[in-house]
């Protein structure tokens, strides 16, 4: 656990399709998260085939990935205290239906195979997450109020 620990969310292409994309930024920001890094991507088979190498052999492998390859993605990474497994907290369990209300999943979604976002978890697995969505690297910053009060 660590003020500067970081993890890998992704919104799925439901999610993004949804139009959910602003609600699940949006409690990231005000749970008090700091956003290090955002992209749209439309990934291929073979990227999330290694996102999702642990998976490999399962019988909802095949689908997880046409269904995660059938539209753009957005990818981030969350920075702050204890961020990975306040990450998965406010994701909710892996089936909606078992995800309490007041998670992004107990809240917008019903089945496994369409469950809208993804948390990393692991602080070991959001490293290896944020090399493999980010290989060009994260941006630095500070909150610094000198540019955007003036
Ligand atoms: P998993 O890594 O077990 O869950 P999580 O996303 O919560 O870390 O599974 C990855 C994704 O695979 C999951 O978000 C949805 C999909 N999936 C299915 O489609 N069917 C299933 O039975 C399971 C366990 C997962």
């Amino acid at each position: 656990m660590s003020v500067s620990e970081r993890t890998y969310i992704m919104i799925k292409p439901d999610g993004v399709q949804r139009g959910l994309v602003g609600e699940i930024i949006k409690r990231f920001e005000t749970r008090g998260f700091k956003l290090i890094a955002l992209k749209l991507v439309h990934a291929t088979p073979e990227h999330l085939e290694k996102h999702y190498a642990d998976l490999k052999g399962k019988g909802f492998f095949p689908g997880l990935i046409k269904y995660m390859a059938s539209g753009p993605v957005v990818a981030m990474v969350w920075q702050g205290l204890d961020a990975v497994k306040t990450g998965r907290v406010m994701l909710g369990a892996t089936n909606p239906l078992a995800s309490s209300p007041g998670t992004i999943r107990g809240d917008y979604a019903l089945s496994v195979g369409r469950n809208i976002c993804h948390g990393s978890d692991s602080v070991e697995n959001a490293e290896k997450e944020i090399s493999l969505w980010f290989p060009e690297g994260i941006v630095q910053y500070t909150h610094n109020q000198a540019i955007w009060v003036f």
